[in-house]
Parts: structure tokens; sequence; C-alpha cells
């Protein structure tokens, strides 16, 4: 399992000792969260501010637009440094186009669905994407609880993919920690972000050996 703490839940006063904190902690992506106080009820920072700090560590960022427009500002993001960019497949921004902007840039495209969007909204791009996101809360803020239920979605799309002999990285966001990684893990679960459980725990380098434990 690779772990990629949300810095939604960072001490945002010093956003880049943060980051180089979990780059020594073994994070094995960064997850940087895009919201606009339209697509979801709150707001974060843009792509100046993450290209500020992206020389605080070389492990791939993975940033996550909760944005209205996302296809606006592909080349914003491509210029301050993502390494992986997904999107909400509800958002307004037409779809394919959005992931050939991504793709074009040499980044990693991937899509994310909302708690009451079922799986199947992403089968039709499954050929073209690097990666489907499965919110596992409603996106907009962190500390909220795992809903478990989410997961069958994630065998669902497991399930497509290798129908389809693809072979593409199924990611999970909001309320994973201790209790609830191993279920993740267990549905196929290749990549877990994690806010509060990594960034509040006395000790993250402990923190994330321990999430990954749990998956063994
Ligand atoms: C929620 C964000 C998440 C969030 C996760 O909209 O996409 O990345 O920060 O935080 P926790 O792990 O605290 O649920
Ligand atoms: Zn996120």
């Amino acid at each position: 399992m690779k772990i990629a703490p949300s810095l939604l839940s960072c001490d945002f006063s010093k956003m880049g000792s943060e980051i180089e904190r979990m780059d020594k902690a073994g994070a094995d992506w960064m997850h940087l969260d895009v919201m606009d106080g339209h697509f979801v009820p709150n707001l974060t920072f843009g792509a100046p501010v993450y290209k500020t700090v992206r020389k605080y560590s070389d492990k791939p960022f993975d940033v996550h637009l909760m944005i209205t427009d996302p296809l606006k500002y592909i080349d914003d993001f491509a210029d301050a440094g993502a390494d992986i960019i997904t999107f909400h497949v509800e958002c307004d921004s037409p779809v394919d186009e959005t992931i050939d902007k991504i793709k074009s840039r040499g980044i990693k495209a991937g899509l994310v669905i909302k708690p009451k969007t079922p799986a199947s909204a992403v089968f039709p791009y499954l050929e073209k994407l690097d990666l489907v996101l499965v919110m596992t809360v409603e996106p907009g803020f962190g500390g909220q609880s795992f809903m478990a239920d989410m997961l069958p979605k994630v065998r669902e799309i497991k399930t497509e993919c290798q129908k389809r002999g693809l072979d593409l990285i199924i990611e999970a966001d909001g309320g994973i920690g201790e209790d609830t990684i191993a279920q993740a893990a267990e549905a196929g679960v290749d990549v877990c972000v994690a806010g509060t459980a990594v960034f509040k725990a006395d000790d993250a380098a402990k923190a994330i050996a321990k999430l990954k434990s749990m998956c063994e």
C-alpha cells in the first residue's frame, strides 16, 4: 500500500517543512487538495502556492482538483510541478478533453467519484486513465468518517479493468486510518490518502509504517 499524506491537514504556516517532514517519514506521494468554494463548500490554495513548495520533496505530487472547471487550470498545475492530476467526473469541464489536456502535459490523469456517483461513471474513460480515485467521504473537509460502503465501487472498477486488460491505480481518499485501511487494502486500493491519521500523529514515520503494516 502506498500512502499519500493530504496536505489539507498540515500546518499551513510552514507548508514547505511539513512536506519535508512527510518525505522523511516515508510518504509515497504528496496529496494536494485544491478546492474552489464552489464545487465543494471550502477553499484551499491554487497552483501559485503549490509551485513554491514543490522543491521540498522529490516524491510525486498528486493534485486532487475539487473545482468546477478543472480544464481551465491544468496548465497552471502542470507548470507548478504536478505529477498526477485527478479531477471529478461530476465537474463542468468536458471530461475527455480534460484528460487529453493532462496527458498532453506528460502528467498522469485520474478521475474522481464522489460518494453518490456510481463506479460506472468512470467506465467510458478507463482506457485513457492512469488512475481512479474513489472518495470515501464527501469531498470538502478533512477529518470525516470513512464510508465503508464505498468499497464495493473499488471492487467494481477493479473487475472492469481486469475484464478490459487494464492496469489502473485505484486510490481512496477520506477517513483512512488504522481502523479503516485494512478494509481498503482488501478491496484492492493501491494508494490511500491520509490527512488526519498522519499529520495529527505524534510520530508521522511511525503512523505511516503502522498504516502500511496493517495492509500486509
Ligand atoms: C477531502 C480531501 C481529503 C482529506 C482527507 O475532501 O480530498 O484529501 O484531506 O483527510 P482525512 O484523511 O483527514 O479524511
Ligand atoms: Zn483529496
